[in-house]
């Protein structure tokens, strides 16, 4: 579904240059459930940001099902990831003054569906991450987990193909993180939504089907 061909990353700040990601090719098959691991500074958030269409690479391309997304206008990059991505980032970006259920609708809000519509499918995408009954609690008011499955739920009602998820438990305590972690892969086996998931936790990195290792911007393994 989404290749990557020998992706190169070079952040420029005045005269300083910084080569954060170097020649690195990856795919991501249609139900594929990968992990991106590697050192503090390795590329990892860099690498899931190029995947994820959020930054253009400095060198190389990324095509999805064919398409080159790297010559997409910046009008039709926006709707093409809109359409196929969800995010799930550390921090949670919730607006914590509005409830459970207008968080989780955003999405469909930005696409133009009617209030009636969004209630129903808001309710069954929280039904599916087990927050149903917080539906009209202010967002700030949930646990930390509560609040990151919120987050997928809200990347589910996108309807993604992929959920790219940075240090998605990074924030949590192991049981809340392992309640997190058992959502995304059970919507990875379920419902077959590809999983991209980025990690210093090689206990959850050992639970995706697929791994790659990063170093100094560049893979070193891969299994
Ligand atoms: N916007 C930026 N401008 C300049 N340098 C950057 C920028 N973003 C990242 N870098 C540098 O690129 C390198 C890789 O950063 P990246 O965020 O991809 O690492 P990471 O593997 O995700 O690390 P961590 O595990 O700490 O999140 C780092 O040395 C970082 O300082
Ligand atoms: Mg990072």
């Amino acid at each position: 579904m989404l290749k990557a061909i020998e992706l190169s990353k070079t952040y420029k700040s005045g005269t300083d240059e910084y080569r954060a990601l170097n020649g690195v090719s990856v795919e991501i098959a249609d139900d594929d459930c990968l992990a991106i691991v590697g050192k503090s500074g390795s590329g990892k958030s860099t690498l899931m940001h190029l995947l994820a269409c959020l930054d253009a690479p400095t060198e190389g391309r990324i095509t999805f099902d064919g398409e080159d997304v790297t010559t997409f206008s910046n009008h039709r990059l926006n709707r093409f990831r809109n359409e196929k991505f969800g995010f799930i980032f550390q921090q949670f970006y919730l607006n914590g003054r509005d409830s459970v259920i207008e968080n989780v609708v955003l999405p469909l809000k930005i696409r133009g569906i009617g209030a009636a519509e969004r209630r129903d499918k808001g309710l069954e995408y929280l039904r599916a991450v087990g927050l149903a009954d917080k539906a009209q609690k202010a967002a700030k008011d949930l646990s930390g987990g509560e609040k990151q499955r919120v987050c997928i739920a809200r990347a589910l009602a996108g309807e993604p193909k992929i959920i790219f998820a940075d240090e998605p438990t990074g924030n949590l305590d192991s049981v809340t993180g392992g309640m997190v972690e058992e959502t995304l892969f059970r919507l990875n086996r379920e419902q077959g939504i590809a999983l991209v998931i980025v990690t210093h936790d090689d206990e959850l990195a050992a639970k995706c089907a697929r791994r790659i290792e990063l170093r100094d911007g560049e893979v070193v393994a891969a299994r």
